[in-house]
């Protein structure tokens, strides 16, 4: 084995030793086959936890096709262990073209899938422009990200949307964790690996104060920042200033700025307007899936040079002498420069994406072609066996408190 497929095989090694919801998952698969005879074919970061999340639907029986929802988010060492030692079908390089990003997604789709799991909902989309013909062969999909389900419900509103797909993300014991505690963790571990600098005494600007926002603004402060917010959810942008920021303009934000991180999964966060207020030296970076938020072409147009400082940092001179550093050229900062969110988190989000498959696989037939909520069930199964496996025990109502939550006479 060579040093690369051994590094992965270990990386996949340490993540299944942190996912032990998946683990009980997938030891149930492995004497159930679930997927027995299915093609599943997946599009989502190609690190270590996703692979082991392929490798539990492998063991449901299925055959598994994996290529990367980003070209910058694989670990070429996970992909090659995966390959070699796993003998998986995994399409992915870390820094890939467009082009060869494109390539890699058809050939998951060239095995004409029954099911797909996507993050950010390229795979999807291409079935219903690029890749027409294998739409009829698809059962459904899952969806593991707030701007693929966003994308989707688009999609469904129009009455293009031709398959059931469980909405992933929306599933508690994804977003209140994954979206917060992951993102705001493993933001800052991209952040901090690209930069080498403190965080402490910083001014940092979050952009978006959603369930990814709240976790990046509260590690921001957690770890000595000073942290404005701006929305343009005026309810959001009251709770950002309640829970302790202050929150302003973007224009006005980036005066003095040290760092912004963008994380709404809206488009053009960051333009001229912005560039133009900003102040010399600041750090941009993104967290959001796509990586528009920051308006390259206007941060180009506006540079007279460009130069890449360090592994993961490009520094934009413009005309008048400022320097604005950009982050893993403004894509997803956490897997781009770091490596994703941490094992413990995604074992649930991911236990999330093995057991909607199987609840979808059950039960599709019956579905309506549209966005689906995870049921509430596997949501309260997932908490029930990460809670277990923390060692942490729960009260249970009694019956005689159960009668009084659910009635209505007694009221003291
Ligand atoms: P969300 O919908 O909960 O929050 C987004 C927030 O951004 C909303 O409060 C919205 O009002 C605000 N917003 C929208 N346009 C804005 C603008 N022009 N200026 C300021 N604020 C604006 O979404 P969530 O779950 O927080 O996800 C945000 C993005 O992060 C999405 O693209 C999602 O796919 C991505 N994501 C990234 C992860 C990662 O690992 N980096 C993990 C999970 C999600």
């Amino acid at each position: 084995m060579d040093g690369l497929t051994e590094k992965g095989r270990l990386r996949l090694e340490w993540a299944a030793a942190n996912m032990p919801v998946l683990k009980a998952i997938r030891e149930r698969f492995e004497r159930e086959k679930p997927f027995k005879g299915l093609r599943v074919g997946m599009a989502l970061h190609t690190e270590a936890k996703t692979g082991i999340l392929a490798l539990t639907i492998a063991a449901g029986g299925a055959h598994v096709r994996l290529a990367s929802c980003n070209p910058l988010s694989t670990d070429d060492s996970v992909a090659q262990a995966l390959r070699d030692v796993h003998g998986m079908e995994v399409y992915a390089k870390k820094g890939e073209s467009q082009e060869v990003y494109y390539r890699n997604l058809n050939s998951v789709l060239d095995m004409k899938p029954d099911f797909v799991i996507d993050d950010g909902a390229d795979l999807i989309a291409m079935l219903h422009t690029s890749r027409k013909e294998i739409l009829p062969g698809i059962k459904g999909a899952n969806e593991e990200t707030t701007t693929g389900v966003v994308r989707l419900r688009s999609m469904a509103a129009a009455g293009l949307l031709e398959f059931p797909v469980m909405a992933v993300n929306d599933a508690q014991m994804k977003f209140l964790f994954d979206n917060r505690y992951g993102t705001g963790q493993s933001t800052f571990d991209g952040w901090m690996n690209a930069t080498n600098l403190m965080v402490s005494g910083k001014s940092v600007v979050v952009a978006g104060y959603g369930w990814c926002g709240k976790g990046v603004a509260m590690r921001a402060a957690g770890l000595g920042a000073n942290v404005t917010v701006t929305e343009v959810d005026p309810i959001r942008a009251i709770e950002a200033r309640m829970d302790g920021f202050s929150v302003a303009r973007m224009a006005d934000a980036v005066r003095t700025a040290d760092a912004v991180i963008t994380v709404t999964g809206c488009k053009g966060i960051i333009g001229h307007r912005e560039l133009e207020n900003m102040k010399d030296g600041c750090i941009l970076s993104n967290a959001g899936h796509f990586d528009n938020e920051i308006d390259k072409e206007a941060l180009e147009a506006m540079s007279q040079r460009v130069e890449k400082v360090r592994d993961f940092v490009d520094r934009y001179t413009l005309g008048d002498g400022r320097r604005i550093h950009l982050i893993a050229d403004g894509r997803l900062v956490n897997l781009a420069a770091g490596q994703g969110h941490p094992a413990e988190i995604m074992d649930m989000s991911f236990s999330v994406q093995a057991l909607a498959l199987e609840h979808m696989v059950k039960n599709h037939g019956k579905m309506e072609k549209g966005v689906h909520t995870v049921p509430h069930f596997i949501d309260e199964n997932i908490a029930r066996t990460k809670l277990a496996s923390m060692g942490i025990e729960i009260d249970a109502l009694t019956d005689d408190q159960r009668k009084y939550i659910e009635g209505w006479e007694e009221g003291t």
